[in-house]
């Protein structure tokens, strides 16, 4: 069943609905299957190895293999900033970031109502996954984009998967709130974090992390946060293993947002339990540049169920940090995922991570799909006559 988090009101896994009736709060489905976690013994590292916690029927599963990504220790950063450090390189993902663990969910949900139509308002990431994943079902697939402020990457991948891509004049929370509306209409199915089977996908980073430590929870999971679906998902997650019995404790949730695009880490600081919508979002981090995140009630209530935190970083400290996890570890992610790498660092230098702490990154989505903040931030290549005598000029000055 699906049930509102707020007044607790209880709807059918069929019901196309996006929102409580009775009070307009945010659903989640529960899913409490009574297993062993013997069972994931020997299955592919997929995320669908979880298959018995995903609410969808398992003869229409349409998977690309998400999930199973890389969980690296980062000796080299971790050493620097005096703590136990992986990351979970989501860009390893089938079109490059976490969305895909959620859409593969969303759309098998979709194939089981049997709607023809599916849609989103989008960053960037959301659509790019969507397009796919929309394409292998064969739906028609519908995305709202906001105009010029999406990454080339994400861009070249919606439209190359065939979705029929729509750039709206104003930023995603207008984009979401236009599509929202459509999809009420009935006119085509919802495929947004405010869908609850999206976060049912999205719960496996939980799994996976839990897992990968040797059936531990890490101290604290750190993440950026903008439409706040995802770390609504990963909290439900290791919350439904520590239920099950398969972890003992559970990790601190931390957010991080831009300074320019963020209601949630604002609610968190001043202790309050709803956000302020920010309507003029902005920062350099597209992905998460959003002022009316509709998982918001969600996510305060992982971070402070969790006793975890939010922060707050500038461009250049995600620049800064993007560069560092790229020169230091090898690992490249797109600006905003590069966000969760910037707030670690800010919160060891605010003694707010302790010495020793073992913390888990997630970055989110692969360096690629915003190659031009990449190349922007990098001098051009010298150019040289095609002779050794002029290389070895250039790599060995004397
Ligand atoms: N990182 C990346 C790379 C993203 O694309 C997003 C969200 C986030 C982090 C934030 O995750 O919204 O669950 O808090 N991108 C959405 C999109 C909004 O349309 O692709 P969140």
């Amino acid at each position: 069943m699906m049930k509102c988090i707020t007044c607790g009101e209880q709807y059918g896994l069929d019901e196309i609905i996006y929102t409580c009736i009775k009070c307009g709060s945010t659903l989640e489905v529960v899913c409490r299957p009574d297993v062993s976690k013997d069972i994931f013994n020997c299955r592919k590292s997929t995320m669908w190895k979880y298959k018995e916690f995903m609410p969808v029927d398992e003869s229409k599963i349409v998977s690309l293999e998400e999930g199973g990504t890389p969980f690296c220790k980062c000796q080299n950063l971790g050493d620097k900033l005096g703590i136990k450090l992986y990351v979970k390189v989501e860009g390893s993902n089938p079109t490059g970031s976490f969305k895909d663990r959620g859409m593969s969910v969303g759309i098998t949900k979709a194939v089981e109502l049997g709607v023809n139509t599916v849609g989103c308002a989008s960053t960037g990431n959301t659509s790019a996954s969507l397009a796919a994943y929309a394409a292998r079902a064969g739906k028609r697939c519908i995305v709202l984009l906001p105009s010029g402020k999406v990454a080339l990457g994400k861009l070249a991948q919606a439209m190359f998967h065939g979705a029929e891509v729509l750039s709206v004049n104003g930023n995603f929370d207008e984009a979401l709130e236009t599509i929202t509306a459509l999809a009420l209409e009935g006119q085509l199915y919802l495929l947004n974090s405010v869908n609850p089977f999206r976060l049912e996908g999205q719960k496996s980073i939980g799994f996976e992390v839990v897992d990968d430590l040797g059936w531990k929870s890490p101290d604290r999971i750190i993440l950026p946060v903008g439409n706040a679906g995802n770390i609504s998902a990963i909290w439900k997650g290791v919350k439904e293993f520590h239920e099950a019995g398969f972890i003992e404790d559970l990790p601190m949730m931390t957010g991080i947002q831009a300074v320019g695009a963020a209601p949630i880490a604002n609610a968190v600081r001043n202790g309050k339990n709803s956000i302020e919508i920010v309507t003029n979002p902005e920062t350099i981090a597209t992905a998460i540049r959003i002022g009316a995140p509709v998982s918001a009630q969600k996510a305060l209530r992982a971070i402070y169920e969790s006793n975890g935190t939010a922060e707050t970083v500038t461009d250049d400290e995600i620049l800064d940090a993007q560069k560092l996890l790229a020169r230091t570890e090898g690992i490249g992610v797109e600006p905003a995922s590069a966000a969760s790498i910037a707030g670690l660092i800010k919160l060891v230098e605010n003694e707010e991570v302790d010495k020793g702490e073992q913390v888990v990154c997630i970055v989110t989505g692969h360096l690629l799909k915003d190659p031009n903040t990449a190349i922007n931030a990098c001098v051009e290549p010298v150019e040289i006559e095609a002779s050794v005598e002029a290389l070895s000029k250039i790599i060995n000055p004397r």
